[in-house]
């Protein structure tokens, strides 16, 4: 086992900081006139146009990966059959037993809204027949999920995730495949992240580990706090995510997991840690890593935000981005025929906020999809023409930003300041009746008139400089 990793972790995990108060405040939305205005579900949110970059740059970014590592898109429903998440996360943990969205439709059917992908894409998988396709069949998903949860700092009811499935193939290749893609996700978005990673071994090691567990957690019972007296009996492996400071001390010297696994576990984990290795991609071996859903086998990780040593962060009540890991008995506790498995989700709020703060601390300029051109225009006539050459442009390739609402030139030509583009288009009366357009080097204030007909070759040429610099 590679063991020089084990100490890598000085940096700090930033504990991701959003408006606690938030929820209830949304829950009053302020009234204009007499009637009665509406406003949001305790733990639901809005996505604000301001945050698009951010979110649009998350979905390109998954995109791209998934065209690269070739992983088709599934989108399956958010309603589905309440047993297919009961028995796939398994009754005791907290999301079946605490977060499920679950009601009787009007044919008196148990349905749940998704609290998460896997069971889905698990059930699409046996469901058509994939297990006949060349294996492995890689997946990509995302969307919205619910889980009835205490909403607090990045917990919502409604949430959306990304995630990637690997199914058919037991080869640690896979597990570290996927590892790399969640980690290249953060790394093209701008974030420093680090992997948390843990094997948790098969059924019957685990079930060994237990009792050792229980065992050690029994002899001190009397230092743990309630919720750990009740996991004890109800969930012992859930004991090593307890975040109460008087339970932390017994946590450092339980029995870990590791030392329950038998030759092939041992040996795929290994496996995994040398690809990564490989692969450049930074990990911290947790031995306390045991996930809430109970289809996991072997590996576990979960992905944290990292900041400098400088920054200010709280370690312990970290939140993760994401998550994921091994589930090579669930296609077949779920009626298929017995194919391994692997995967991880990474929760987009939790990845927005992440990356927001991270460039607001580190006062950098998010990347932002970038406009080629602004088009200006004075004038009824020349607001007429603009529109049209605007939309022909917008035909060719390019993106063209415009405010025809504001009726100064200076106006105008502030927001294209403010948009950052490199040039502006300006039409005015004479031009509309010269047939011509003023081109605005938006940095050095040195302006051209072309011919119209020239123009999209021309501003074309003019953008090719940017070349490899502009999204
Ligand atoms: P999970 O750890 O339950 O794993 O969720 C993955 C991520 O979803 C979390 O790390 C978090 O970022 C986000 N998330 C979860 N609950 C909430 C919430 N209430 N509010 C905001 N964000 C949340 C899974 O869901 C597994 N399906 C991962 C997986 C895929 N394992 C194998 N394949």
């Amino acid at each position: 086992m590679p063991k020089q990793k084990t100490k890598v972790v000085k940096k700090k995990i930033v504990k991701i900081k959003t408006d606690k108060t938030k929820s209830r405040a949304e829950s009053s939305a302020p009234s204009a006139g007499g009637k009665k205005a509406y406003s949001l579900l305790r733990g639901m949110h809005d996505i604000l146009p301001k945050e698009e970059k951010y979110w649009k740059s998350a979905y390109h970014t998954a995109e791209n990966l998934a065209e690269h590592f070739q992983f088709g898109r599934l989108e399956t429903p958010i309603l589905e059959e309440a047993g297919l998440f009961v028995r796939s996360i398994g009754k005791g943990t907290d999301v079946v037993d605490k977060e499920m969205y679950i009601f009787e439709d009007r044919d008196s059917n148990k349905v749940a809204l998704r609290p998460e992908d896997t069971a889905s894409v698990v059930r699409a998988y046996i469901m058509h027949g994939m297990w006949n396709m060349v294996q492995p069949v890689k997946m990509w998903y995302w969307g919205p999920m619910f889980r009835y949860d205490r909403p607090q700092a990045g917990r919502f009811r409604q949430f959306n995730q990304v995630g990637f499935e690997i199914l058919g193939d037991a080869d640690p290749v896979q597990d570290a495949e996927l590892i790399l893609i969640a980690h290249n996700f953060y790394k093209d978005l701008g974030l420093p992240v680090e992997i948390y990673i843990n094997s948790i071994g098969v059924p019957e090691e685990r079930q060994k580990y237990k009792t050792a567990l229980v065992e050690y957690y029994r002899s001190k019972r009397s230092y743990l706090c309630d919720d750990c007296k009740q996991r004890l009996n109800k969930n012992p492996l859930r004991l090593l995510d307890c975040k109460q400071e008087r339970c932390q001390p017994v946590k450092e010297e339980a029995p870990q997991i590791i030392s329950w696994l038998e030759e092939e576990s041992k040996n795929h984990f290994m496996k995994v840690l040398e690809y990564l290795d490989e692969l450049a991609v930074p990990y911290v071996l947790k031995p306390t890593l045991v996930r809430g859903l109970d289809y996991y086998t072997r590996t576990v990780f979960e992905v944290y935000p990292v900041m400098g040593e400088t920054e200010d962060a709280t370690l312990g009540s970290q939140t993760a981005l994401g998550g994921g890991g091994r589930y090579d008995l669930l296609v077949e506790e779920m009626g298929g025929k017995p194919a391994p498995a692997v995967g991880f989700s990474l929760g987009i709020e939790r990845s927005v906020t992440a990356v927001k703060q991270y460039f607001d601390t580190k006062q950098l300029k998010f990347p932002v999809q970038q406009v080629d051109a602004f088009m200006a225009q004075l004038g009824d006539q020349a607001r007429r023409r603009a529109l049209k050459t605007m939309n022909e442009l917008r035909a060719s390739g390019l993106k063209i930003a415009y405010n025809f609402s504001k009726g100064s030139l200076k106006g105008q030509l502030e927001m294209a300041n403010s948009l950052q583009v490199p040039y502006a288009l300006i039409l005015g009366q004479k031009e509309v009746q010269d047939g011509t357009i003023i081109i605005r080097d938006m940095e050095s204030g040195v302006q051209e008139i072309v011919d119209q007909k020239k123009l999209e070759n021309l501003l074309k040429k003019k953008l090719s400089r940017f070349d490899g610099e502009r999204k």
